[in-house]
């Protein structure tokens, strides 16, 4: 890979050893999928966040590059972490909650802000063109298929390397001939809720792997809310970066239909709980404003009888302050900075995110019980 002077200095050194091993990450990276240089980013988005998935392995590594007083070049934003300080169950251990706040410490000395989000997008979206190292696959695949902006699916080191140089390799979803559709998938049936959306993207990304698939049969005008509903499912189960669902004119592509059934069948497998849970969980991508008001719509002057916790962003949360009081009026409560895949929860859950019940039997050890937001606010409702 061909680097300038001043990338040259980096990488051997002259700028002390945390910015070395970052461009030392970047360079092995491009090397191994061919780049020929490295490219200016507008942002960076950091996951590796939560202490629960993370554990205490790079908790010396993250120090280390504290102590060499490192910061980031580009505005960078960070993934959930592992817990609502606010919201804090009784069974979390003391060592939990301080590790997952030397965690936090250690990337806001390094520049860091903590949105402690997977949907930064809500909180500034990035233009059309930009080229983004992001890590989270949710908001890569949204950001790349919705959005417009360019960016692979970094992981924990190379998003936090491109972050410290301000620069990524130029490959994969930086170049525009591999954003191109290699697989036509025509939907066969209506897609009812946000839940089919999700169930649908899980089904898809299971048969394609990392193709990329252009959908037929969508609604114009569908929802950014569903949009993110697929993405993420299409990126929990396979290797997707982008999709295409606007019309267009293309021939000779592989072709697979979905029907009813495809999704029915992918909406029971991802069902696992056998009873209706007592812990309810939305927000997984966490929700947009319009989905926070969704949620409060339909709890206006009710009263849950199980656990019902909304996650969203903390800048979120403060934007929809009259959303959130009758949400919580209503029992519920608006949890921020997580996630029920990246915290600790040890009771089956219901939720109308595919993401999260594909998850959680594997990451959490726990059962998930499937449904549209309005059967699970039902659900709550009914005790
Ligand atoms: Fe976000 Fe957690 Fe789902 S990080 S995409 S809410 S698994």
């Amino acid at each position: 890979m061909h680097l300038t002077r001043e990338e040259e200095k980096i990488y051997e050194g002259e700028h002390g050893w945390a910015n070395q091993t970052a461009m030392k990450i970047l360079v092995r990276l491009g090397d191994l999928f061919g780049a020929t240089q490295l490219i200016p980013i507008k942002s960076a988005h950091i996951s590796g966040v939560s202490y629960k998935t993370l554990g205490d392995a790079p908790i010396d590594f993250l120090k280390s590059l504290v102590e060499n007083k490192v910061k980031v070049q580009v505005p960078s934003t960070s993934n959930p972490s592992s817990f609502d300080p606010d919201y804090l169950p009784r069974d979390f251990a003391p060592e939990q909650v301080s590790k997952q706040a030397l965690i936090l410490n250690l990337y806001k000395q390094m520049g860091v802000t903590p949105t402690l989000t997977c949907t930064p997008y809500y909180l500034q979206s990035p233009e059309r063109g930009w080229h983004l190292a992001w890590a989270e696959s949710s908001a890569v695949i949204y950001t790349n298929s919705v959005l417009g902006a360019w960016t692979n699916r970094e992981g924990s080191p190379s998003a936090l390397a491109a972050a410290l140089i301000g620069k990524t390799p130029d490959y994969g979803m930086h170049q525009p001939e591999n954003r191109q559709p290699n697989i036509k998938i025509k939907i066969e049936t209506e897609l009812k809720t946000e839940t089919d959306y999700g169930t649908l993207g899980i089904h898809v990304g299971k048969m394609i792997k990392n193709k990329i698939p252009i959908f037929e049969g969508l609604p114009k005008n569908v929802k950014g809310e569903n949009l993110k509903q697929l993405g993420a499912g299409l990126a929990s189960s396979g290797m997707t970066s982008i999709f295409h669902y606007k019309p267009a004119r293309l021939t000779g592509l592989e072709t697979v239909s979905i029907g009813k059934r495809n999704v029915e069948n992918t909406l029971e497998s991802l069902s696992t709980a056998s009873e209706k849970p007592n812990l309810i969980c939305i927000g997984c991508p966490h929700c947009s404003f319009a989905e926070v008001k969704t949620v409060a719509k339909q709890l206006r002057g009710k009263s849950v009888q199980r656990e019902f916790l909304v996650c969203t962003s903390r800048y979120l949360k403060e934007g929809a302050k009259e959303h959130v009081k009758t949400i919580e009026k209503a029992g519920g409560h608006v949890l921020c900075d997580t996630c029920a895949v990246v915290t600790w929860i040890k009771k089956p859950i219901m939720t109308n995110s595919a993401k999260t019940a594909y998850y959680v039997p594997t990451m959490n050890k726990v059962n998930a019980a499937l449904a549209p937001l309005k059967e699970c606010v039902e659900t709550a409702l009914k005790g």
